[in-house]
């Protein structure tokens, strides 16, 4: 079965064409980074004027790119929020033209759930598998999955397709906000997390020490870190020209980040005795987040991320991928013409 899936909840304009859920035929990915740059974040009505412009392209190229022709696409998925409003309006809209001219069905995908489904996505390239040291094999249930991106953190127990429960989430700011946000504090470039990132590989995470949050069980807390980055940065507030200031306060809260992270996914995969844990969203392309999820896991729980980072930050393929699994539970639900429905603040639900 082949999917043409559309993404366009933030700032990417992203058109993929998947098989079977798993096999990449073409993601194509308009990133609008370098524009949004200018602003050190997203401006919505600057991103939804240039999904306009992107998005017909984006599709004849997910086209082309597969060597299919729309003829051969067997249903269009597109995402239904969580995002920015005026956004989800146009990549919803063009994902309806093309299933009404087709005729055939039309699947909406919760964009957490296309992270999620982002892990069962096969990837040719060996060096970019999926769990460590082994190849592409189907997951198996149950999964506890951390979704870290810049809208959502969430810890969740995967019992099966559609079949979600939720142990916590972020209390305040997301991981990826709150990278996001001290990179602007150090003067590190957006978005924020590649450039932490970078800048932590020069630096001593001892040197300027910052707390961990560890809140409750399950939940997560960004907001008192990112104050004490600004409160060190105040201190320090001459150091900021000096890189190597940055690279350690960098180090710094990554590690705290990370480390709770990594610690709350690991406790609760042991404490539901799941088969696999997995990373997926934009920070989840974290190697320091990987790497210490990795070395407190047990040895029977494998660990799964996105080894190629373009499918571990907005990517159309994984809104492909779980409407594939969609799909395949209820196949009559897509049969007949639903209007479309978008929300800004879409829940995860069962299905
Ligand atoms: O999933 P995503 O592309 O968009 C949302 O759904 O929000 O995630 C984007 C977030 C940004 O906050 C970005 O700074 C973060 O993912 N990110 C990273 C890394 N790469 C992207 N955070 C930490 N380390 C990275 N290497
Ligand atoms: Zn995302």
């Amino acid at each position: 079965m082949l999917i043409l899936g559309i993404e366009t909840s933030c700032d990417e304009t992203a058109v993929a064409i998947v098989k079977d859920g798993r096999e990449i035929l073409s993601n194509v990915i308009y990133s609008q980074i370098a524009l949004h740059k200018k602003t050190g974040g997203v401006v919505p009505e600057v991103a939804a004027r240039e999904h306009v412009v992107k998005i017909v392209p984006a599709i004849e190229s997910a086209v082309k790119n597969a060597g299919i022709n729309f003829e051969d696409i067997d249903a269009v998925a597109f995402v239904s929020g969580p995002g920015l409003m005026s956004s989800l309006l146009i990549g919803a809209n063009a994902a309806q033209t093309v299933a009404h001219v087709l005729k055939k069905p039309l699947i909406a995908v919760n964009h957490v759930e296309g992270h999620i489904y982002a892990n069962w996505l096969k990837n040719k390239n060996p060096e970019e598998a999926h769990t460590l040291g082994s190849k592409d094999s189907d997951p198996e249930f149950p999964i506890l999955v951390l979704t870290v991106s810049g809208g959502h953190n969430e810890l969740i127990l995967w019992k099966n397709h559609g079949d979600y429960k939720f142990l916590g989430a972020t209390l305040d700011d997301a991981a990826g906000e709150a990278f996001d946000k001290v990179a602007r504090l150090l003067g590190l470039s957006y978005p924020g997390g590649p450039a932490i990132q970078k800048a932590a590989q020069n630096g001593n995470p001892e040197n300027y020490p910052l707390p961990r949050a560890w809140v409750t069980k399950y939940d997560f807390s960004f907001s008192g870190l990112k104050t004490a980055v600004l409160r060190m940065t105040k201190k320090h507030e001459k150091k900021l020209k000096s890189p190597q200031f940055v690279a350690d306060v960098a180090a710094s809260f990554q590690e705290s980040v990370c480390e709770v992270l990594a610690t709350k996914l690991v406790n609760a995969a042991k404490t539901f005795h799941v088969r696999e844990a997995h990373l997926a969203g934009g920070v989840s392309a974290n190697a320091r987040l990987r790497e210490i999820a990795q070395k407190l896991l047990p040895p029977q729980i494998r660990l799964r991320f996105c080894g190629k980072i373009s499918l571990c930050t907005d990517n159309a393929a994984m809104i492909a991928a779980a409407a594939y699994f969609k799909f395949k539970k209820h196949p009559r639900a897509y049969k007949k013409f639903t209007p479309i429905v978008v929300n800004p603040n879409l829940e995860l639900k069962k299905w």
